[in-house]
């Protein structure tokens, strides 16, 4: 791997990715793979990617062997917490996917009616840093009991009492008996880097990607809506848009009281706007999908 090339750490297999190769497309870098798909290359801009357990990525970054990664903060935060690598990474931005959250769950049977059933309880989890943390906010003594994996079987082995872990669909807790009754950290992929300077190669690369990646994220909810209306309603649609900057209002042929108007809308448009516009004066409403934008 060349030193002048970015190297950005990535999810090998699991939550984050799916949604990290995704967004690498949709900033228009293709990766082709090496044999040990442990590693790829990119094509159109000089960066090499490294697919890693997620739970290495922060300390690939924060010890050089990566420049920057896609982690999920609970990881990130959980390797703060625990790190003697204190500022050796540092988050540059979330991503808005992979939203998770580590959550409290307790056996089904529980009447759980607040923190202090946790004391002195044994608590299964593999962030014990965040869930210590946590207790400690609540004024509660509990004790962590620190697993790798399978953290929703403790138990049922009688090894904990309750269990501090991700939850997205809730689907394995349910599955082990188990029920969320509090939330202790809510996670969604970010983007982190070394907190050193790069070099300036790899810098004018970085700001290149991030670029990117910003367009990506705003253009994510970002539509283009085009509507008739009457001049006298320009006003009021302009104001109800959600999200736009000022609207373009152009002539339509043949009509002196009717006008065109087209914006970019950075919020979610849904079919609730659509009938507000509708009552506003608004007719023929068209939301066309953005694929790029940069400002
Ligand atoms: C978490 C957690 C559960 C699962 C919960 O693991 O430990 O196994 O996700 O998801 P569900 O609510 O949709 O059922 P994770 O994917 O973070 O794997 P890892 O700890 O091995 O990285
Ligand atoms: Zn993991």
């Amino acid at each position: 791997m060349s030193e002048q090339r970015l190297r950005i750490a990535i999810q090998k297999s699991g939550r984050l990715s799916e949604g990290s190769l995704e967004l690498m497309k949709s900033c228009g870098l293709k990766i082709s793979r090496g044999k040990d798909k442990l590693y790829g290359r990119v094509q159109e801009l000089p960066i090499d990617v490294l697919l890693l357990r997620d739970d290495d990525i922060p300390s690939f970054v924060a010890d050089n062997a990566c420049d920057i990664g896609i982690v999920g903060e609970n990881v990130f935060e959980e390797d703060r917490l625990n790190g003697s690598r204190e500022n050796a990474a540092e988050a540059v931005m979330p991503l808005g996917f992979a939203r998770c959250k580590l959550m409290l769950a307790a056996p089904k049977e529980w009447v759980f009616d607040g923190a202090e059933m946790l004391e002195g309880k044994r608590i299964a989890t593999s962030y014990p840093g965040l869930t210590l943390k946590w207790l400690k906010a609540q004024n509660v003594c509990a004790k962590p009991v620190m697993m790798n994996g399978s953290v929703e079987v403790a138990p049922r082995l009688k090894i904990a009492d309750a269990v501090c872990d991700i939850v997205s669909t809730g689907a394995t807790l349910d599955a082990n008996g188990l029920k969320p009754v509090a939330t202790v950290f809510d996670s969604q992929a970010i983007l982190i880097r070394r907190n050193a300077p790069f070099s300036p190669e790899k810098q004018t690369v970085f700001e290149a990607l991030l670029k990117r990646i910003n367009g990506v994220i705003t253009s994510r909810d970002a539509k283009y809506v085009m509507m008739n209306a009457p001049k006298s309603a320009v006003r009021a649609i302009t104001e109800y848009l959600p999200g736009a900057e000022a609207p373009t209002v152009l002539e339509l042929a043949g009509s002196s009281e009717k006008v065109a108007i087209h914006a970019v809308c950075r919020e979610s448009v849904f079919w609730d706007t659509l009938e507000d516009l509708k009552k506003l004066g608004a007719s023929a409403i068209l939301v066309l999908p953005i694929e790029k934008m940069m400002a």
